[in-house]
């Protein structure tokens, strides 16, 4: 495996088999320690989803497997090509829809591979928009253009759809889905949505008290029904490793 080293922090050129490891990775603030000797194996082009009741630590997760810091111990490996989107869109207000897409790319081809991503997230007529005139799903559009932009072979979701409405929402899965289809990246996924997470995962991780207490592969053949009795089975069993035992409640 060519590998390149940064401190502890090994990150391999190309994508790896598996995607990603994680050794021992520990994070704490101050004396709180907030993952504790965290050990996971992903294959590439897994669907990983996280779910884990707030401050349990899925975002700092998250932001180590982007590179976005570097104070942890342990090590992990994860491809080069890694892109985060979070749950606010995060666009730059002062450029258009496209240069947000093609933000930080270099190269002759930058623009026409910015036009191709919107095209693929249905907002191939909207290039020269300005972000403040984009609806909330729309925006968040754009953030996934601009993550799918970059070929990622690690697609970082931090709670992507959390901030939008129900059908909204919908449709950005939907969207997620065709997307990882055609392009096979690997995912991890942070969401609150105990659905969300069954409908989307082949991989479901609970997050406490610094280690996953649930490791779930879904099998369900997809498109996956909500109302299937064999999703409302794993939604149950999650809601019951995260203690939450009203039939219909999501955790906070
Ligand atoms: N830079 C920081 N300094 C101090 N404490 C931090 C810092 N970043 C995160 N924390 C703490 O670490 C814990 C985990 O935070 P994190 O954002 O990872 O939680 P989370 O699981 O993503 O929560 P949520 O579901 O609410 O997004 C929280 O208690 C948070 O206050
Ligand atoms: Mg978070």
């Amino acid at each position: 495996m060519e590998a390149v080293s940064i401190d502890n922090h090994v990150v391999d050129r190309r994508a790896i088999d598996p995607a990603v490891v994680l050794d021992g990775v520990s994070r704490s603030f101050g004396d709180r320690v907030i993952l504790d000797g965290l050990d996971l194996m992903i294959d590439e082009g897994e669907f990983v989803v996280i779910l884990g009741h707030s401050g349990t630590g899925k975002s700092t997760l998250l932001r180590i497997l982007a590179g976005l810091d570097q104070e942890f111990s342990g090590r992990f490996l994860a491809p080069s090509q890694r892109s985060i989107a979070f749950q606010e869109p995060r666009l730059v207000p002062w450029r258009r829809v496209l240069p947000n897409v093609t933000l930080g790319l270099n190269g002759d081809t930058a623009q026409a591979l910015g036009r191709e991503a919107l095209d693929e997230v249905g907002l191939g007529t909207h290039l020269r928009a300005w972000p403040n005139t984009l609806s909330g799903g729309e925006a968040q559009r754009v953030a996934l253009a601009r993550a799918m932009v970059r070929m990622p072979d690690l697609l970082l979701l931090d709670e992507p759809f959390g901030a939008l409405d129900a059908l909204t929402r919908v449709q950005m899965q939907e969207l997620l889905m065709e997307l990882c289809a055609k392009h096979r990246p690997t995912v991890v996924l942070v969401t609150h949505d105990v659905e969300e997470a069954v409908l989307l995962a082949d991989r479901l991780l609970v997050l406490d008290g610094g280690r996953f207490i649930l490791d779930q592969r879904v099998t369900l053949p997809r498109p996956r029904l909500r109302t299937a009795p064999d999703v409302q089975r794993i939604r149950a069993d999650v809601l019951r490793a995260l203690g939450v035992f009203d039939e219909r409640s999501e955790p906070s």
